[in-house]
């Protein structure tokens, strides 16, 4: 069978296909924990479903403008204004499926083969095999420090004359790491200066912790006219526990957005009428559900940081937002895949490899679940590694015997 050199080159989404093994295990009646999970379990806002099945129940569901509903991206206008005190127009935003593929059109658009597009390593799954789907190269970056916030210079090191762009996702998945605004705008103004494309992922920005805030990119930029290369990613999926609505957005000047909507034409073109009226439900209603999110996750950072914290040779940097905790495991397996794999052969327990998001060794866990997953999957984890634990672990009736140590 004859396959694109693209097509052999893009691996399978670890982090779905993860997801689907545990889902699949949890239907046969297999008690799994999932701390791999990148979605809150709260219910949809019910503006949400309230809005989506007032257009459904007129059995009126059309195609919409590719770029989306006129009202949707009012709303997201609006949201702009609200977060990022930047007032845009309507041709400065495109609805997507998904902040994915707000990325996806937004790489295609911009970048040509063999163009580099930088980000900090670890990194969201996603980025190098969207870089890779335009043929061009990512070039992760690895602070040189060792933690989880880049500087200046790591990022300007890496830049040569083929680099079109750079993404910053912050906070950040997997790490949780807020970056400082003296970064962020280290980097506006560099891009500005040199002419590259600077793609802000901003899909945490409202779940951040212990009172700190995430910085507004405009804020330090000179050029804010049509000639900007700042675009801004956004949607529902994670703050609105609205993941299965497949909803994102991107800002950006007219001329980009365009060509985007070119592409997305031809792709899927416009997203459902329904979800981008659920979208326009959420960003419109009671907003409480998002504070209230961010509080649960802030005190489920508490317990699994306690829980880490109490676990020999696990070195866990505390999160400033996002739903996850990416710890270093490397003193029992500094193979992560190995790792998760064992963990959820042996004791169910979902976790995610650090090596998909560029750094081996470490898993990262969510905060997604119930303060009871938590804390029950990381005793699970602590028996599954632990020689010192006892032979035997009891999972509700089934008595786990371990044999692997
Ligand atoms: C950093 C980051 N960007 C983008 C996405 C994709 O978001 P969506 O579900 O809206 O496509 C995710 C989802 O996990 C993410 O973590």
């Amino acid at each position: 069978m004859s396959i694109s050199i693209i097509g052999k080159s893009i691996g399978e989404s670890a982090t779905l296909k993860l997801n689907e093994i545990a889902a699949l295990l949890r239907q046969k009646g297999e008690p799994i924990i999932h701390l791999g999970g990148g979605e809150p379990k709260t219910r949809v806002p019910i503006d949400a479903i309230t809005s989506l099945t007032g257009l459904l129940n007129t059995g009126e569901v059309r195609y919409t403008p590719v770029d989306g509903i006129l009202e949707l991206k009012q709303a997201i206008i609006r949201y702009t204004e609200e977060f990022y005190h930047r007032k845009v127009e309507p041709e400065n935003v495109i609805v997507s499926g998904g902040v994915k593929q707000a990325i996806m059109v937004a790489l295609q658009a911009i970048l040509d083969p063999q163009d580099e597009v930088i980000f900090p390593s670890p990194y969201w799954v996603s980025y190098p095999d969207m870089i890779k789907l335009c043929g061009a190269i990512p070039v992760p970056v690895v602070p040189e420090d060792g933690t989880f916030y880049p500087r200046f210079q790591d990022i300007e090191q890496n830049v040569t004359t083929y680099t079109k762009a750079i993404i910053l996702n912050s906070p950040n998945n997997p790490t949780g790491a807020l970056y400082s605004e003296k970064f962020i705008s280290e980097i506006v103004q560099f891009c500005e200066k040199e002419g590259l494309y600077l793609i802000l992922d901003d899909i945490y920005h409202r779940l951040v912790f212990d009172g700190k805030k995430a910085v507004v990119c405009y804020e330090h930029a000179t050029d804010l006219s049509e000639n900007s290369k700042i675009i801004v990613v956004n949607g529902v999926s994670k703050q609105y526990a609205m993941t299965g609505f497949r909803i994102g957005w991107a800002v950006a000047n007219k001329k980009l957005i365009k060509v985007m909507s070119n592409i997305q034409g031809h792709q899927t073109a416009g997203p459902s009428v329904l979800l981008q009226k659920a979208a326009l439900g959420a960003l419109n209603g009671v907003q409480s559900g998002v504070e209230s999110l961010r509080l649960t996750l802030e005190n489920n950072r508490r317990v699994l940081m306690d829980q880490l914290n109490a676990f020999d040779g696990i070195k866990a940097t505390k999160p400033d937002g996002t739903f996850y905790v990416f710890a270093d495991f490397s003193v029992y397996d500094k193979d992560s895949v190995r790792l998760s794999k064992l963990l959820l052969d042996k004791v169910r327990v979902l976790t995610m490899p650090g090596k998909e998001f560029g750094l081996d060794g470490y898993l990262r866990l969510s905060t997604c679940g119930s303060i009871k997953d938590i804390i029950e999957g990381i005793e699970r984890i602590k028996w599954a590694l632990d020689p010192n634990s006892p032979n035997e672990l009891y999972i509700g009736e089934r008595k786990l015997v371990r044999d692997w140590l």
